[in-house]
C-alpha cells in the first residue's frame, strides 16, 4: 500500500506511534531536528518512560524496521507517499497555539513527496488548519488529512497499538480509508471519518471534556473539605451512573501535563474568535488554577508555623507512569509553598538519571529543591510528606519505616493512593485531600 513512511518529531506522540506502526510490519524513518535525539534513539534509547517503548523500540532497530533521520522536513519527506507530522502546537498566553511551523513544515515535506502522497497530521490543530495546509502546498496529487491523536501519557504504547478509537478528517474518503487501513487498532477500535474540521475540533473537544470532569470532581474535593463529605464516596456514588462513568472523577491536586491545559486554552482562543466567547470554557481553566492554589495553602496549613522545617514531596510529574514534567501541577505547587518553606526535599521514580534531573532543574530552577533517591530518605526527619504524582510506587510505601524515618509522622495524600488501613494501625496521621479539613495548627 505505502512504500515509505514517514513521521516528523519525535517526541511522545511521533516516536511511539514509529514503534506501534513497526510492531505491525511496517518500515519507518523517523524525523527530528534535536540530533542528540536522533543519536539516542538509534542506540535504543526512546528518550521519554513509557510501559514497553524502550524494548519494543529495540525490536524494531534489530529488526532494521525502523531508521533515523536528523534535518528538516524536506529531507525526510524525500519520496515518501505517508508522512506523519506531530510536531508540538504549544499555545501562547490567549490560547493562541503557534502553528506556523506546523504549517511550514507540512509545506516543505510536501515539496518532495511522492505523487499521490498522503500527508497526515497528528498534532492537535485549531480548526481550518488542514484547509489551510492544503491550500498553502500547492500540490493538488496530495492528500491532506488530519488524524489527531488521543493516546494518554503513562499508557502510550498501549492506547497506540489499541486505540478506542481512529479519527480521520478527509477530503478525500478513498486516501482516509487507506491511511485507516495501516494504523494499528484492535477489533474494538471504532473508526470515524469525517471531515477535516470536525476531526480537529473532536480532539479539543474531547480534552475540555475530560479536563472539566477532573475539574468537577477537584470541585467535590473542595466542597467535601469544608462540609465534612467524603469526595471518594460521593463520586463513587455520582460515577456509578452510566451516563456520567467513573474515568476522570477522582479528585487530585489539580490537572497539567502537556495537553489538557494547551487545549483548554486553545478551545477558549477558539470561542474568541469566532465570537462567541463562553464563560464555561474559561471557567475550566480557572477553577484548575484555583484548585492548584488551595492545595498549595492546604500544604501550607500542615507545615508547623515555626522553627526549621521540612517539607518531603513525592512525585512531581505531572501523573504516575510517565516522565513528562510540562505544566505539572505538583511543580506549581511546590514552587508556591517554596516561598514560605525553603527546605523540600523531593523524591519521584523518574528523577533516576542525570538527564532527568537536569530536565526537572531547568523547569524549576537549579539547586531549589533537594532531590532524593528513595522515598524514604525524603521523608527522613520531615514535618510533613505530601503526595502529589499517583505513581504506582506509592500504593506499596512500607509505611513502618516511613514511621520510624519520620518521627512524627504526617502524610497528605492528594492522590488517595497511600493506604489508609495501615497507616491507622500504625498511627500515622494520613490526611487525604477531599475527605477532611487540612488544617492542623491554626
Ligand atoms: N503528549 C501527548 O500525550 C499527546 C497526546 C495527544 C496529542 N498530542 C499532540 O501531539 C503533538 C505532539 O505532541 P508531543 O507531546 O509528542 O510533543 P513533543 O514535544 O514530545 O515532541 C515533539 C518533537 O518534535 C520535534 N520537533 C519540533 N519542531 C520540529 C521541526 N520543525 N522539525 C522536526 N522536528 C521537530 C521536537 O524535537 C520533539 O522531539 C502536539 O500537538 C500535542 O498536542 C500529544
Amino acid at each position: 500500500m505505502y512504500s515509505r513512511v514517514v513521521v516528523l518529531g519525535a517526541g511522545y506522540v511521533g516516536i511511539t506511534l514509529s514503534v506501534a506502526l513497526c510492531a505491525t510490519g511496517i518500515n519507518v524513518l523517523v524525523a527530528d531536528i534535536d540530533e542528540n535525539k536522533i543519536d539516542r534513539l538509534k542506540n535504543g534509547d526512546p528518550c521519554i518512560r513509557e510501559d514497553g517503548l524502550e524494548e519494543l523500540l529495540k525490536k524494531q532497530i534489530d529488526s532494521s524496521r525502523i531508521d533515523f533521520i536528523s534535518g528538516d522536513a524536506s529531507v525526510a519527506a524525500i519520496g515518501a507517499d505517508l508522512f506523519f507530522i506531530c510536531l508540538p502546537t504549544d499555545v501562547d498566553i490567549s490560547g493562541k497555539p503557534q502553528l506556523d511551523a506546523l504549517i511550514n513544515a507540512a509545506h516543505m515535506a510536501s515539496q518532495n513527496m511522492a505523487p499521490n502522497g498522503s500527508l497526515a497530521v497528528k498534532s492537535t490543530v485549531l480548526p481550518e488548519t488542514t484547509f489551510k495546509i492544503a491550500k498553502s502546498i500547492g500540490r493538488r496529487d496530495i492528500n491532506v488529512l488530519v488524524c489527531p491523536e488521543f493516546l494518554q501519557e503513562g499508557t502510550a504504547l498501549r492506547d497506540t497499538l489499541s486505540p478506542d478509537r481512529i479519527v480521520i478528517g478527509a477530503e478525500n474518503l478513498q486516501a482516509a480509508s487507506e491511511l485507516a487501513e495501516i494504523l494499528p487498532k484492535s477489533e474494538n477500535t471504532e473508526i470515524i471519518i469525517t471531515d477535516p474540521t470536525s476531526a480537529e475540533l473532536a480532539k479539543m473537544i474531547s480534552n475540555t471534556m475530560l479536563a472539566s470532569k477532573v475539574t468537577f470532581a477537584n470541585l467535590v474535593a473542595d466542597i467535601a473539605e469544608l462540609t465534612g463529605a467524603n469526595s471518594h464516596d460521593v463520586l463513587l456514588a455520582v460515577g456509578a451512573d452510566k451516563r456520567i462513568g467513573n474515568t476522570h472523577l477522582r479528585p487530585g491536586p489539580g490537572w497539567g501535563g502537556s495537553c489538557l491545559p494547551k487545549d483548554t486554552q486553545m478551545l477558549a482562543y477558539l470561542t474568541q474568535s469566532i465570537g462567541m466567547p463562553s464563560q464555561f470554557v474559561d471557567s475550566i481553566y480557572s477553577e484548575n488554577k484555583n484548585h492548584i492554589e488551595r492545595v498549595a495553602s492546604s500544604i501550607l496549613g500542615l507545615m508547623p508555623q515555626k522553627g526549621s522545617t521540612k517539607l518531603a514531596v513525592l512525585g512531581v510529574t505531572f501523573k504516575g507512569g510517565t516522565d513528562d514534567l510540562r505544566r505539572s501541577p505538583a511543580i506549581e505547587i511546590i514552587n508556591e509553598v517554596s516561598k514560605k518553606v525553603s527546605n523540600i526535599h523531593i523524591y519521584d521514580p523518574s528523577l533516576s538519571s542525570s538527564s532527568t534531573v537536569s530536565d526537572f532543574e531547568s523547569v524549576v530552577g537549579q539547586n531549589k529543591f533537594f532531590i532524593t533517591e528513595d522515598p524514604y530518605k525524603c521523608v527522613d526527619s520531615a514535618d510533613l510528606a505530601v503526595v502529589l504524582t499517583d505513581w504506582e510506587e506509592f500504593t506499596k510505601l512500607d509505611l513502618a519505616l516511613i514511621k520510624a524515618v519520620m518521627g512524627t509522622p504526617v502524610i497528605y495524600d492528594t492522590r488517595n493512593v497511600v493506604d489508609e488501613t495501615v497507616a491507622s494501625e500504625l498511627g500515622i496521621d494520613l490526611i487525604k485531600l477531599g475527605t477532611q479539613n487540612p488544617k492542623r495548627f491554626s
